[in-house]
């Protein structure tokens, strides 16, 4: 079992349509592959978990590393886990927070995952809450 972890941005501003036009695909190609996950966003970052049979995985980052709809993605990390963190999501599961309120929801779906799983999401879910926060302080600030 494999699990890969990257960042991205969004090039604009989804509509609530089009988020779940993106998840709907993303759940039945996930659903097919065998590949399971959760992916967290607010208006300005991604980060998408995503994990299954290794060469599955790396086929589907290579197809979402193409999409024109997010961009600078980076890699974050990439390795072997002993078992899924999201089995009951045949696919990602999508949190869409209000600004500053990332980590409350994050924290209620990575409470079955290993320590080092949930560590990650929650530390992206915290500096996003921060970036939020400064944005509040310091509008003219992107972050
Ligand atoms: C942030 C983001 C996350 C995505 N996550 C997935 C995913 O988990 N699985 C997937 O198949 N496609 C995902 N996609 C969509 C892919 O980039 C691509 O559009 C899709 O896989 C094409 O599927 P199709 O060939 O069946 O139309 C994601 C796209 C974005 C922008």
């Amino acid at each position: 079992m494999y699990c890969l972890v990257y960042m991205s941005s969004p090039t604009h501003e989804m509509g609530e349509g089009e988020a779940q036009d993106l998840l709907r695909r993303a759940k039945i190609n996930n659903d097919r592959d065998g590949i399971t996950g959760i992916l967290i966003h607010d208006r300005r970052r991604y980060l998408q978990y995503l994990e299954g049979e290794e060469a599955r995985v790396e086929t589907t980052f290579a197809r979402i590393a193409m999409d024109p709809r997010h961009r600078a993605i980076i890699r974050l990390h990439g390795g072997t886990i002993t078992r899924r963190q999201f089995p009951g999501w045949a696919m990602t599961s999508s949190v869409t927070a209000k600004a500053g309120c990332l980590r409350a929801s994050v924290e209620r779906m990575v409470q079955n995952c290993d320590r080092e799983v949930a560590e990650e999401l929650l530390k992206f879910a915290e500096a996003r809450d921060r970036a939020a926060f400064n944005q509040t302080a310091r509008p003219d600030r992107r972050t």
